[in-house]
């Protein structure tokens, strides 16, 4: 049996001023009619034998995961966390709540687009048969340029429809993504695992004990709440925070990775939500009430106001009522420093 995890408790600062504390990326409708955080919950919903997913996500975010979910009549457990401690330890925390029957958790960023749902459920079922055998399974994507924003795999040799990862490198700087692109051996890490709970909680064991230690005393304090299961904000709150890449992944000898093709696309910034999105011939994204002459490859885009440009190129420029932002495509990424200089309350 596999048990979704759909884990959304990014802050959305990466697509500020859109994305907000409030109202992150993952619940924007930017393409179709499903958001990011429904998509992926029917992503996983047409996997076949699946169990109801859980939800990691904030608890100020409880009833907008909930109503999404209730328009897709999915039902889904929806655990609270007080304060994110990033993904280590909301995987740990759903790892311990199905302990007992040790299902095959699927990991599942909730801001991914995935266009080919029929590959991405291929590489599933290759992955099921690894997971089954107690690997720690990634999907591993061809890179197309070298971005610093994700891990890195190496790939070695096959270990049946997968392959083994030699080296599972978090976020290595340009020189080294450089290296690592044009070697042909590297691989991104798409972020979606899949592993026994056991199987995981054993490597947590072995290389963040504390951490452990913290969710299992989490999970003794916590109670339901209405629909909801809040996790023990005090004792949570002394839970060690670490990403599940720096903390398990790239220690671990248990990693393998089976290829993903399927269009996949993390929209963790706004050029790539750029690169996702359909281009006119110039290569412009052009989104409301926008009216511009001689630009090219921007993305331009007006929530409240007319927006008017000349002459720009590589520019994106967001617009709201309160806030506009207006970066160059390779610098767009570090709106997160704006944000936290702001150090408002989005
Ligand atoms: N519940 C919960 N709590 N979810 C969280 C938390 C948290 O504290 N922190 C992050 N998440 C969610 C995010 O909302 C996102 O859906 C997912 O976990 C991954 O977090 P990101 O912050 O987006 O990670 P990343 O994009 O920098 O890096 C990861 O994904 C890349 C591919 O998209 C890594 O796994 C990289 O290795 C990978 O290449
Ligand atoms: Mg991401």
């Amino acid at each position: 049996m596999i048990q979704p995890v759909i884990l959304c408790g990014g802050k959305g600062s990466r697509l500020w001023p859109l994305s907000r504390e409030s109202y992150p990326k993952q619940f924007l409708n930017i393409e179709g009619k499903n958001t990011l955080f429904q998509e992926t919950a029917l992503r996983a919903n047409t996997l076949g034998e699946i169990a109801s997913p859980i939800v990691m996500c904030n608890e100020d975010l409880r009833f907008l995961v909930a109503e999404q979910l209730l328009q897709l009549g999915i039902k889904g457990d929806i655990i609270l966390e007080h304060e994110g401690k990033n993904t280590a330890p909301a995987v740990a925390i759903s790892a311990l709540l199905k302990k007992e029957d040790d299902p095959l958790l699927l990991i599942m960023p909730a801001d991914h687009i995935i266009k080919d749902r029929a590959a991405f459920t291929e590489s599933v079922k290759k992955a099921v048969k690894l997971a089954e055998q107690d690997y720690l399974v990634t999907f591993g994507i061809v890179p197309d340029r070298p971005e610093t924003g994700f891990g890195y795999l190496h790939m070695g040799s096959p270990v049946g429809e997968g392959y083994k990862v030699l080296r599972f490198e978090e976020k290595p700087s340009a020189e080294v993504a450089v290296q690592y692109c044009d070697s042909g051996e590297y691989f991104w890490n798409s972020g979606i695992f899949l592993f026994r709970a056991s199987a995981f909680l054993s490597e947590l064991q072995t290389f963040a004990p504390d951490m452990l230690t913290a969710c299992e005393k989490t999970l003794a304090d916590s109670t339901h709440d209405l629909d909801f299961f809040r996790l023990n904000p005090s004792q949570f709150s002394k839970c060690p925070a670490d990403s599940i890449d720096y903390a398990v992944m790239e220690k671990t000898d248990k990693c393998v990775m089976v290829k993903l093709d399927a269009e996949w696309s993390d929209l963790g910034t706004w050029s790539s939500l750029y690169r996702a999105n359909e281009k006119d011939e110039q290569g412009n994204v052009l989104r409301g009430d926008v009216v511009a002459s001689d630009i090219q490859n921007c993305y331009l885009h007006s929530e409240s106001r007319l927006l008017t440009a000349i002459g720009l190129k590589d520019i994106i420029a967001i617009e709201t009522s309160d806030a506009v932002f207006v970066a160059h495509m390779d610098e767009a990424h570090n709106v997160k420093k704006i944000v936290e200089s702001l150090n408002i309350e989005n």
